[in-house]
């Protein structure tokens, strides 16, 4: 790289650390001197960034073959997610053509939620660290630089982007132990870590996290469904096959495990004179605000929803249950207020409903009012303590 180039890399990486900082997110003076050293364009030599045009969804190539080498740094050193893997397939690196319809499967997570997670994870000199998720190995580096290779383990499922990150990390001079494999299963090697840390999102927290991380030593993942990300927890180990800790952020979307994605199929659409019906005081906004959201997710694991016209021309939202066929069709009145049809061996709204009588009783608070316990036997979302109502993570 011209000495130029690298000049402008290591002042846009005091910018980024002078930001984040600002904003809060970076607060200790270790992790700071990380970001001001890690050169995260190392790891994100070329990437994709999302177009904001309307209508549908593109990302757009970056690379310093495809726009001036200060663009592709400036934008390496933005606080934003940058997409290095689409659809779990290897990309077509010489194309500079826009990619559209296609899922993202790996990337660099914005540096701010980088930052915030490690600054959670507490970490002090000496400490070891599982991270589940590689990706472009940026994080990985971060975490080298603050507690020294040896100290460091992390797990790609994708033996791909786990290759490249292998390399990035080599070409900074980091070697911390890199595992390819589905990091549920975690990596008993060095076993008990002080640390864990994820960074993709799991439906439930895999017991190999819990088992293989010391007594008092914290667990930091985002959980999140299929309609949604729930947020990140912070949990404690206590040695026993248990963990418990609040939801400690609510807007942290990760994309989820490889291996929990939802099914591409949705379900059966029932027919209109299947299930039961009655007046219910909530439409589809329940599912789509953020903090009832939360509350459907949590109530609802296994569910997805969509909205569409049908034949008759009225418009229906379709709320389906993956697992087991259970289904609420609301529909808005005439005078206002909606109808819910529900079938299947679970009321999804009469469940909802039931939910949302309890937050509200609670003051309707965001996510940071419910956490997270995990035995050996269930896993359960509480509501301001461990002994508040409680609903069942998916198994
Ligand atoms: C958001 S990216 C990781 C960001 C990364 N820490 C960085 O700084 O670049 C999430 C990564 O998790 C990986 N992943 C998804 N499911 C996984 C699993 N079950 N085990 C290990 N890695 C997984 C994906 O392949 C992807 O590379």
């Amino acid at each position: 790289m011209p000495p130029d180039d690298l000049s402008m890399a290591a002042e846009l990486r005091q910018r980024l650390a002078a930001q984040l900082a600002a904003g809060d997110w970076l607060r200790s003076p270790e992790w700071r001197a990380a970001v001001e050293s890690v050169p995260r364009h190392e790891f994100l030599p070329r990437f994709y960034v999302e177009l904001l045009d309307p209508g549908v969804t593109a990302w757009a190539p970056i690379s310093p073959e495809i726009v001036q080498p200060a663009e592709w740094l400036a934008i390496a050193y933005s606080d934003q997610t940058l997409v290095t893997q689409f659809d779990e397939r290897p990309l077509d690196w010489s194309s500079s053509e826009p990619v559209s319809n296609a899922s993202p499967t790996s990337s660099s997570t914005l540096p701010s939620l980088v930052v915030r997670m490690l600054e959670d994870l507490d970490v002090h000199d000496g400490m070891t660290v599982l991270e589940l998720g590689t990706g472009t190995g940026y994080s990985t580096a971060l975490l080298c630089h603050r507690l020294g290779d040896r100290h460091v383990t992390s797990v790609e499922t994708d033996a791909d982007v786990a290759r490249r990150a292998r390399n990035a990390l080599a070409s900074c001079g980091y070697y911390p132990r890199l595992v390819t494999e589905d990091g549920r299963h975690g990596y008993v090697g060095p076993a008990p870590y002080d640390r864990t840390i994820a960074t993709y999102g799991v439906r439930n927290v895999p017991p190999a996290w819990i088992a293989q991380t010391r007594p008092d030593g914290l667990i930091v993942t985002t959980l999140r469904g299929w309609m949604r990300s729930l947020g990140l927890v912070r949990l404690t180990a206590s040695g026993d096959g248990r963990a418990e800790g609040p939801f400690i952020a609510a807007d942290t979307s990760f994309m989820i495990a490889r291996q929990q994605a939802a099914p591409s199929n949705m379900g059966v659409i029932p027919a209109p004179d299947e299930g039961k019906a009655r007046e219910t005081p909530y439409g589809p906004e329940l599912l789509t605000m953020p903090d009832s959201g939360f509350v459907a997710q949590v109530v609802m694991p296994n569910a997805r929803y969509f909205t569409m016209r049908d034949d008759d021309g009225t418009e229906r939202t379709y709320v389906l249950d993956t697992e087991n066929d259970s289904f609420a069709v609301l529909t808005a009145q005439a005078g206002g207020g909606w109808t819910v049809r529900q079938g299947g061996p679970h009321a999804l709204w009469d469940d909802l409903e039931k939910a949302m009588a309890l937050w509200h009783a609670a003051g309707s608070p965001p996510a940071t009012g419910f956490g997270v316990t995990v035995t050996p036997d269930r896993q359960q979302v509480w509501l301001g303590s461990p002994d508040g109502p409680s609903w069942a993570l998916p198994r």
